[in-house]
């Protein structure tokens, strides 16, 4: 008997583009797409159960074994390092990690560089291999405001389009790392639900070989 797979996706844009991606693959749910207010969707033909969550729980909901797969941006899992198995790199939601501020910055050598980031984790590591001191500044949205307020001399954010940091007069100086939506699954649903997930997980493989 096919075993029913839950699956946590992240609510926006990349969450929808995820489905639609799942969808062509022959997991569509069709109560999912007249969403109201519910929050699960199931779909027994498929053996999907869908459920939308903040994009930043997607990994906890699969390390706990609430969900057997989620979809989620490589920046979650630098950041947490959640205890999951990394399937597939889906070639959406590609954006970068960067390193940005005032147009005038000059690194103050010699001084502590102040460094405003939702991503403390992956902002330390990556001065630590520059043996660079810095102080981090922990913020949770908005970030660009902080070099322009004098908060900090750098800021460690995501970039997609650029838009924010051109309106903003600001500007990119070093790449962090690559970003992109992965696949990830529970390390016991990998094991108990192989034959689903792997079926899975070979139907996204092709769906997306060309959009790596
Ligand atoms: C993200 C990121 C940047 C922006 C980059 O913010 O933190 O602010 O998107 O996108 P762009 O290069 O296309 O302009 P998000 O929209 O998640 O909001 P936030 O300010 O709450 O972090």
């Amino acid at each position: 008997m096919r075993q029913m797979l839950n699956i946590a996706l992240p609510k926006g844009r990349l969450g929808e583009r995820a489905y639609g991606l799942l969808k062509t693959s022959g997991y569509g749910c069709p109560a999912l797409e007249d969403p109201g207010r519910r929050l699960i969707f199931e779909d027994l033909q498929a053996m999907v159960r869908y459920f939308w969550v903040k994009p930043s729980d997607v990994a906890i909901y699969v390390e706990r074994g609430a969900a057997d797969l989620g979809i989620v941006g490589k920046d979650i899992l630098l950041e947490y390092e959640p205890e999951v198995y990394e399937l597939l790199d889906l070639g959406m939601g590609k954006c970068r990690m960067a390193v940005a501020g005032k147009k005038d910055f000059r690194d103050p050598v010699g001084k502590t560089l102040k460094v405003a980031t939702k991503f403390p984790n992956i902002t330390r590591s990556f001065y630590a291999g520059k043996c660079r001191d810095i102080d981090i500044i922990q913020l949770n949205g908005s970030i660009e405001l902080a070099p322009i307020l004098g908060l900090s001399h750098v800021i460690v954010d995501i970039v997609e389009t650029g838009a924010t940091l051109r309106e903003n007069d600001l500007q990119v100086f070093e790449e962090v790392v690559p970003i992109s939506a992965r696949l990830i699954a529970n390390v016991a649903s990998f094991q108990f639900k192989d034959d689903a997930i792997n079926d899975l997980c070979a139907k996204l493989r092709a769906q997306t070989e060309g959009m790596l």
